[in-house]
C-alpha cells in the first residue's frame, strides 16, 4: 500500500510574498497526481514543503495519516526529483543510480544489484557501466528517476522532470513515467506549467494561480467543467464571450452578449443579473450555422497545425475568435477575409460569472 498526501489549510509566506495561500488537498495513495501552474504560483513551493526542504508558516502536512511537522527530509517517505536535475558526471550510471544507498550502509554488490535492478526498470539494462555524459538526455531523466526509486520511497515528487526535453522525447517520457508509476504503485506528485502534459498523464489534477488552489479534478472533469474562469481559459484554449446573465434554467445559462444571446452550461455560482462570460472550446465550434447557438465572425487566417486547423478571426465586438477544424475537413474551412458563421451546442459551452 502506498502512502495518501494530505494538505490541511497550509500557507507559505516568505517576507512580504505570500507563495502558497490555505492551500487543502488530499492525494490518495498510488495516484499519479499533478500540480498545474503558471510560473511563480507556488508549485515547487508546495513540493518542497511535502518533501520537509521547508515548514509551511500554517497548516498541516500529512503522509500515510502520520503528521510530518517537525521532520526533515531524511524522516519522510519521501523522494524529490529537482527541477534542474544532476547527475554526478564523474560517477558511472550505476552509482549515481545507487547513491543514496551508500548513506544507509547498503555493501558495494548490494547497491551493485539494486542499480542493475533498476535499470531493468527504466528499460536501460546494461548501460550501468557508462557515464552520464554517454547517455542522452531522455536516457539521464531515466536514471535520475531511477536514483529516487533507489531508496524505496512511498512518495515521488517530481519538480518539472520533463521541462529540458524537446517534444517527442517529452512525449515518449510521458508514457514512460505513467507506465513507471503504475507498475511500481508509488505515489507520484507530478509538477508542471504545461497543460497538455498534465491532462495526458495525471490521474487528477490540482490548478493553482497566485498561490490559491483553484480546483482540484480528472483531467477530462477540469477540461469539460472548469469551475474558476482561470481554469477554463488556462487549462486548454477557449473562446471567452462576455455578457450578462439574463435567466438560468434547467442547468442552462441565457447569456445576454454584443453577438445576441448565447446560451450554456451554467457553471457554479451563476445566476441571474450576474456579469458573466461564456466559454466554448475551439473544437465545439462547428463551420456553418447549426446546434442551439450561432455566432459569426471575420476569419482573419487559418494556421495549418497537422492533424488540424486553427482558423482565427474576430466577433463584431473585436473580441478574438479561434476555432479548430480537423484537417480532414479543411474542405468546409471558410476563406480568410470572408464573413464565416459558427455553430455550437448549448451543453458544450460553459457560463461562469466574472471573478
Ligand atoms: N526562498 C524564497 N524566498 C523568497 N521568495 C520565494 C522563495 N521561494 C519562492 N519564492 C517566491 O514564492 C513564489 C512561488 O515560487 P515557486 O518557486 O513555488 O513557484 P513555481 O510555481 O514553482 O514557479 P516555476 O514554474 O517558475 O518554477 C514566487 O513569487 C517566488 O518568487
Ligand atoms: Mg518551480
Amino acid at each position: 500500500m502506498s502512502y495518501s498526501v494530505e494538505l490541511h489549510q497550509v500557507g507559505m509566506t516568505f517576507g512580504a510574498t505570500r507563495a502558497v495561500d490555505d492551500v487543502t488537498f488530499i492525494v490518495e495513495g498510488g495516484e499519479f497526481f499533478s500540480i498545474l501552474g503558471p510560473s511563480g504560483c507556488g508549485k515547487t513551493t508546495i513540493l518542497r514543503m511535502i518533501a520537509g526542504f521547508l515548514q509551511p508558516t500554517e497548516g498541516r502536512i500529512l503522509i500515510g495519516g502520520r503528521d510530518m511537522a517537525g521532520l526533515g527530509p531524511n524522516q519522510r517517505p519521501t523522494a524529490m526529483i529537482f527541477q534542474s536535475l544532476a547527475l554526478f558526471p564523474l560517477m558511472p550510471v550505476w552509482e549515481n543510480i545507487a547513491f543514496g544507498l551508500e548513506a544507509r550502509g547498503a555493501s558495494k554488490a548490494e547497491r551493485r544489484r539494486k542499480a542493475d535492478e533498476l535499470l531493468k526498470l527504466i528499460a536501460l539494462e546494461g548501460f550501468g557501466d557508462r557515464m552520464p555524459g554517454e547517455l542522452s538526455g531522455g536516457q539521464r531523466q531515466r536514471v535520475a528517476i531511477a536514483r529516487a526509486l533507489a531508496v524505496e520511497p512511498q512518495v515521488l515528487l517530481l519538480d518539472e522532470p520533463l521541462s529540458a526535453l524537446d517534444l517527442k522525447l517529452r512525449q515518449h517520457m510521458r508514457a514512460e513515467l505513467r507506465a513507471l508509476q503504475k507498475r511500481t504503485g508509488v505515489t507520484f506528485i507530478y509538477i508542471t506549467h504545461d497543460q497538455s502534459e498534465a491532462l495526458a498523464m495525471s490521474d487528477r489534477i490540482a490548478v493553482m494561480s497566485a498561490g490559491v488552489l483553484q480546483q482540484v479534478g480528472a483531467p477530462r472533469d477540469l477540461y469539460d467543467n472548469p469551475a474558476t474562469p482561470f481554469v477554463a481559459t488556462f487549462v486548454g484554449e477557449t473562446n471567452a464571450i462576455s455578457g450578462k446573465v439574463m435567466a438560468v434554467e434547467n442547468g442552462i445559462a441565457s447569456v445576454e452578449t454584443g453577438l445576441g444571446v448565447l446560451r450554456g452550461r451554467a457553471g457554479p455560482g451563476v445566476s441571474a443579473g450576474q456579469g458573466a462570460k461564456l466559454y466554448v472550446r475551439p473544437e465545439a465550434l462547428v463551420p456553418g450555422a447549426g446546434g442551439d447557438n450561432t455566432l459569426s465572425a471575420s476569419i482573419e487566417r487559418i494556421d495549418f497545425e497537422g492533424a488540424f486547423a486553427l482558423a482565427h478571426g474576430r466577433f463584431d465586438d473585436g473580441a478574438a475568435l479561434i476555432a479548430s477544424i480537423p484537417s480532414t475537413d479543411l474542405s468546409s474551412a471558410p476563406e480568410i477575409g470572408s464573413r464565416a458563421s459558427f455553430g455550437f451546442a448549448s451543453s458544450h459551452a460553459v457560463v461562469l460569472p466574472d471573478g
